[in-house]
């Protein structure tokens, strides 16, 4: 069995920064013509002129002949200047503001502690058209973890949606029936993305058989009733979910550890993993709406010429990928068999 899809796009990645990018990268420009590349680097990328210098590094570290767009996003702090965002729309490059609530995530400390303190930049970006991001988890300790995406929802985003009713808002990673159905049941400004980890698996392989660190992301691996959600949401075929891997690596060793790493590096086999999903829900012919038509659609921006072509074929997962001179990267089902293989 073949696939031929549009050239899509990823509208979530971690792309980090250094050796890492350089080791990362050719992953995703093999698959993807462009992405939306998080700004959660260490510094954060929170101005127009850091996004300049660090999209430059992602485009000096492409192989030759790759062609790949990456696509910035600005770190929004309690700090961010409403001037920074007609700057990041004037740029044409920045296409879109994070938000991490602060202590949410990884490298999401200098994230904004209380919503209030961003609403002059949320009301610049809404009168701008200028996306906001966001990582859609709660962040008070006494909640549950488990919990954390829909008290964000019923605490902040709702607030913010009646306050800002034509901002344009990306729920990022959704992981819960909730999410999808606020999603589904909102207007043409508010989608989501969704990972294709959330749609392969459900918490329990966190601990199949024993801890598996590499299952460890946030927002966690929710109940199989959410995942069974998530996959009826993209099989629906609303031009609101599109594909967002969130891929996210971190050594091995980082992630191997008595305090892992949040993250799932999923990049060396995005659209195989996509995929069986969509095989797994029957929607294999709603695949190439979600990765390449509704991101592009609700962006803006025009979708990509260009097509790959999907085969059905038993694909081995290598144990460990190369990352940084003496670290390496455990891809998201290491050592396991992909269904599916993207033709070269
Ligand atoms: C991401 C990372 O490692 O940067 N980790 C993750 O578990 N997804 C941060 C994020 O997107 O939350
Ligand atoms: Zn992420």
């Amino acid at each position: 069995m073949q696939l031929a899809l549009t050239r899509p796009d990823d509208w979530h990645l971690h792309l980090r920064d250094g050796a890492a990018l350089t080791a990362v990268l050719p992953w995703s420009a093999r698959q993807f013509a462009r992405a939306i590349v998080m700004p959660n680097l260490k510094p954060p990328v929170t101005t127009v002129a850091m996004a300049a210098e660090y999209r430059a590094r992602i485009l000096a570290a492409l192989p030759a002949g790759a062609s790949f767009a990456p696509l910035m996003t600005l770190y929004l702090t309690d700090s961010t200047s409403p001037a920074e965002i007609t700057k990041a729309v004037a740029s044409g490059f920045v296409k879109a503001v994070k938000l991490y609530p602060a202590g949410a995530t990884t490298h999401s400390d200098l994230g904004v502690t209380r919503i209030a303190r961003v609403y002059g930049v949320l009301a610049e970006m809404e009168s701008q058209g200028l996306p906001l991001l966001a990582h859609g988890e709660a962040t008070d300790p006494a909640i549950d973890l488990f919990d954390r995406e829909k008290a964000f929802i019923d605490a902040t985003l709702v607030p913010l949606i009646a306050r800002f009713p034509r901002l344009r808002v990306v729920m990022e990673h959704i992981t819960t029936a909730d999410a999808a159905q606020f999603v589904a049941a909102s207007g043409p400004n508010i989608a989501a993305t969704v990972t294709a980890h959330h749609l392969l698996y459900n918490r329990n392989a966190l601990f199949q058989g024993g801890l598996r660190p590499h299952w460890y992301c946030l927002p966690v691996l929710k109940r199989e009733r959410h995942r069974q959600a998530l996959l009826a949401a993209v099989a629906s075929g609303n031009p609101r979910f599109f594909l967002g891997t969130d891929s996210a690596p971190h050594a091995t060793r980082a992630k191997e550890a008595a305090c892992g790493c949040a993250g799932c590096f999923t990049a060396h086999a995005a659209l195989e993993l996509y995929a069986e999903a969509f095989e797994q829900a029957n929607a294999l012919d709603k695949l190439e709406a979600f990765a390449s038509f509704n991101g592009p659609d609700f962006y803006g921006l025009p979708r990509n010429t260009g097509s790959v072509i999907l085969e059905k074929t038993p694909t081995p997962v290598p144990d460990v990928l190369p990352y940084l001179p003496g670290d390496s990267l455990t891809p998201l089902k290491a050592g396991e068999t992909l269904a599916w293989k993207m033709r070269s």
